[in-house]
């Protein structure tokens, strides 16, 4: 099997991270790093203490993005907290030393990180990190106090062993719980936290010879779509691709495939322990019977380049759909030229689908589109769905899905 496992980053809201001198620091990059995989675009800015524990490279070579520190860092931008502060949709500080709590509780704005927080409207999610004396001294508390009454969200410390040798209340929050305080704040959903989603996409490539090949339009970005959906809703994500020209998402398993055996073999492997699998690739439904191993030449002896036998490829919803278990659920598509509901009614019966996307193809339609417009077809019901983003027909299909576990 043609196969490898590989990520790259993917952007939609942007979370500003602010790291603080604290020795908690180091786990910022796993919250970057987690919040990333929830498909959110991370920008990072540090005090001159944090740079102490973490060097902003690392945050650059996390987040691909510039790091900012000092006020006047940027020459070309003399107001880079208000830019700073205007990209994010929530800005997290975490860990947030006592000092740096108190500075903001109290409006004082002396370096980029805390004018940076004076200047923004967005919700402030702090995760405070110290000393459990510092922690619990009341003028401490009382600056938590007064952040919390204006708004900002506090992830508490949590109890235990202290970097200083002390055992109490202070350390940071696990970053699992920081980055869930974020994504509620940004308002996105993690009802797939704790399942397994397996998604097929793209075309698959079954070759003629070397150089020729049978194939056809899809360009991934269905799949894709709710490959990065489903990991933004906090499931385990499998993404089987054929050959597609897309960024594998960020936190998403992702296996490349060329032909139609190689894709069932992959599907096969991920789908057992599968709670949703979604089949929107476009498998090519038969391939040479033979390739060639050396490119077919016109006019060379034995050769007819009018003939190509052809077999039937092994239909992998069909054959994955039969083996379902119980709690499993399967969602197949129905690309048609004509009749998308009655076909896609069939295809759920013998493809044993829990669900179908019906969708017209051809004439520019859905293959390579950045929209489509759609019929969600499942044993009682039929919606129509108008044009909209494969964006946002993703998370549609989802909502579907997660309906099945009732
Ligand atoms: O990738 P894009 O450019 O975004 O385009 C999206 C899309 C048009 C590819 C997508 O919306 C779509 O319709 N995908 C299914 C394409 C297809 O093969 O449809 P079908 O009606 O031929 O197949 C029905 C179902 O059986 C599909 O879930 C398909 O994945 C599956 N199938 C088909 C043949 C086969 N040999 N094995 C399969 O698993």
């Amino acid at each position: 099997m043609a196969a490898e496992e590989s990520c790259a980053p993917a952007a939609q809201k942007t979370v500003l991270v602010g790291v603080t001198g604290c020795i908690a620091a180091y786990k910022s990059c796993e919250i970057v790093r987690l919040l990333q995989k929830a498909g959110v675009r991370v920008k990072v800015v540090m005090t001159e203490h944090a740079t102490e524990f973490v060097g902003p490279t690392t945050f650059r070579a996390l987040t691909h993005e510039t790091v900012a520190v000092g006020l006047f860092d940027d020459p070309s931008d003399p107001i880079h907290h208000v830019s700073l502060a205007q990209e994010a949709d929530v800005f997290l500080i975490a860990p947030c030393t006592a000092n740096v709590i108190a500075k903001i509780a109290n409006g004082l704005a002396d370096d980029l990180l805390t004018t940076t927080a004076l200047a923004c409207t967005s919700p402030l999610v702090i995760a405070p990190a110290m000393n459990v004396n510092m922690y619990e001294n009341p003028a401490t508390r009382y600056n938590i106090g007064k952040l919390h009454i204006r708004g900002a969200r506090i992830v508490e410390a949590g109890d235990g062993y202290l970097a200083c040798g002390d055992v109490g209340r202070g350390r940071l929050a696990e970053p699992a719980d920081i980055v869930a305080a974020v994504l509620e704040e940004l308002g996105v959903s993690r009802d797939l936290a704790g399942r397994r989603v397996l998604v097929t996409a793209g075309p698959t490539v079954e070759p003629i010879d070397p150089v020729r090949y049978i194939s056809n339009h899809s360009s991934g970005k269905t799949g894709y779509a709710i490959a990065r959906a489903a990991a933004r809703r906090g499931a385990d994500v499998t993404l089987v691709s054929g050959p597609t020209a897309l960024a594998t998402p960020e936190g998403v398993r992702t296996v490349h495939v060329k032909t139609a055996r190689d894709m069932l073999a992959a599907a096969e492997e991920a789908y057992p322990a599968a709670d949703v699998a979604v089949f929107s690739a476009a498998v090519a439904d038969m391939r040479p019977k033979e390739a060639a191993a050396r490119k077919l030449k016109k006019g060379a002896p034995g050769t007819d380049l009018g003939t190509i036998e052809l077999v039937e490829n092994p239909d992998i919803l069909a054959t994955l759909g039969a083996a379902k278990r119980v709690g499993q659920v399967v969602v197949g598509f129905a690309a048609e030229t004509e009749n998308v509901v009655a076909n896609a009614r069939k295809k759920l019966a013998t493809k044993h689908a829990d669900l179908i996307v019906g969708n017209v193809v051809g004439e520019g339609r859905a293959f390579g589109t950045d929209d489509n417009e759609v019929w969600l077809v499942s044993a009682d019901d039929v919606e129509e769905f108008p044009l909209m983003s494969k964006e946002r027909l993703a998370d549609e299909i989802l909502d579907r899905a997660v309906q099945f576990f009732g």
